[in-house]
């Protein structure tokens, strides 16, 4: 098993590759959503709850007896022997990484987080993500077309505002940036994954010392001034935000520009009004779900979910993709409409884990799409669009490239 598999349960080809279009949830699970909202499907070993109806989804993701603690799972705990857990997973590499804890002890770093991810701290980014949005696309702009979207925009977008948010120094991109796309991706072995927490871990305490030190007015040096954090809960706070903080929001803006791009009515109605964004935006989170393979929870008790019993210790997954495009809450939601009345997609999650960078995320996708498409109103692909290599080895979907021209 791959070390993702650990803490996602696979789902089989057919309900957890792309449809015939590289936006569309795979035909199966499409299938499957037509017949019921919550279905028990075996893969791979695994037995687990699949939930493709969207008031369900928000059940689950709000359910008391629903745990995130995916490391200390009972399917976890059965996939490896408890010598390789205590060596993948020891308390300290665990500590700050709230998106695995429950309530209280996630309540506590939540707080903490709220308390810095203030509304005046995002307002007084948002002149920066300007820059940085202009800078990249002058550079861009500079070198001449074709260019390589991923590389040239939106990767060094959302990790520029990161480091920016963190205080973490942009040359030492390479090294968060290769890690992060090991731990996320499919194929990293248990022993790579080892290596690479162990890596990043040892950064990330080098900046919280250096932040200790040396304190400035960024969030990282905020959490180490205001609260009474220790240094392995700091480093699991930093590593967390860093790796939640930049994949997403970059594959996000990448596969956000080729959808669009592939549905020319929709690129052009936004270019000629670009007070729509902010509905785009919304828009193409709901009809992305680029986290593919869903969100996950297991019952710590026994817990009726859309007429089902899912008993103690049992895994739930909600499918991000078809939870968004269930017809029962969008009319014709298989459609790209970037003016579409905004709704209650569950790409940002639900509950008391829905994503604490949302705000953000959307501040950079705003400003991203917008100056995008004013700067280059004649973007298009530089190849077939059957030659865009897409992101299937990953658990974060997007685009490893997108060669595009102007
Ligand atoms: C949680 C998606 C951007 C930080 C989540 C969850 C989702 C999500 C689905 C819920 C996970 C769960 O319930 O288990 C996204 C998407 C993004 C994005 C699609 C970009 C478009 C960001 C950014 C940051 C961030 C920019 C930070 C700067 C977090 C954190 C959590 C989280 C810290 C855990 C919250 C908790 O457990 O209380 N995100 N996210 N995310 N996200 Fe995001």
């Amino acid at each position: 098993r791959s070390a993702q598999e650990l803490i996602r349960p696979q789902l089989p080809a057919e309900l957890s590759e792309r449809g015939k279009c590289p936006f569309d949830p795979a035909t199966g699970l499409t299938e499957l959503s037509g017949r019921g909202r919550i279905h028990r499907i075996a893969h791979n070993g695994d037995t687990v709850w699949l939930v493709t109806g969207h008031d369900e989804a928000r059940a689950v993701l709000a359910a008391p007896q629903m745990s995130s603690d995916r490391i200390n799972s009972p399917r976890a705990k059965a996939l490896i022997s408890p010598e390789l857990h205590a060596e993948l997973f020891p308390p300290e590499r665990q500590a700050g990484s709230f998106i695995f804890m429950d309530a209280p002890e996630h309540t506590r770093f939540r707080r903490l987080l709220t308390g810095q991810f203030t509304v005046r701290r995002m307002r007084d980014l948002t002149p920066r993500i300007h820059e940085i949005v202009t800078t990249r696309l002058d550079a861009m702009v500079e070198k001449g077309p074709p260019a390589d979207l991923v590389h040239d925009f939106a990767l060094p977008v959302p990790s520029l505002v990161i480091c920016e948010l963190l205080g973490v120094d942009y040359g030492d991109r390479d090294e968060f940036q290769r890690r992060t796309a090991k731990l996320l991706s499919l194929t990293t072995t248990i022993d790579e994954q080892i290596k690479n927490t162990v890596e990043l871990r040892q950064f990330m305490r080098g900046l919280v010392l250096a932040k200790r030190n040396n304190p400035g007015d960024d969030l990282l040096s905020g959490l180490v001034r205001d609260t009474d954090l220790d240094d392995n809960e700091l480093t699991g706070i930093a590593n967390l935000l860093l790796i939640a903080g930049h994949e997403t929001t970059a594959n996000m803006l990448a596969l956000g520009t080729f959808a669009l791009l592939e549905h020319p009515d929709q690129f052009a109605k936004l270019r000629d009004n670009p007070e729509l964004t902010e509905n785009a935006v919304e828009e193409l989170m709901r009809y992305l779900s680029i986290i593919s393979m869903g969100v996950s929870r297991h019952a710590k008790e026994d817990v009726e979910i859309g007429g089902v019993t899912v008993r103690a210790g049992e895994t739930v997954v909600v499918s991000v993709p078809a939870v968004n495009r269930d017809d029962r809450q969008y009319d014709d939601p298989h459609a790209l409409l970037v003016d579409r009345p905004r709704g209650h997609h569950v790409a940002f999650g639900h509950g008391i884990h829905q994503c604490l960078g949302q705000q953000l995320a959307r501040v950079e996708m705003a400003v991203g799409f917008t100056e995008l498409l004013r700067r280059l109103p004649t973007l298009e692909l530089a190849v077939p669009a059957a030659e865009v290599p897409l992101r299937t080895d990953m658990s974060i979907y997007g685009v490893h490239r997108l060669p595009v021209t102007w």
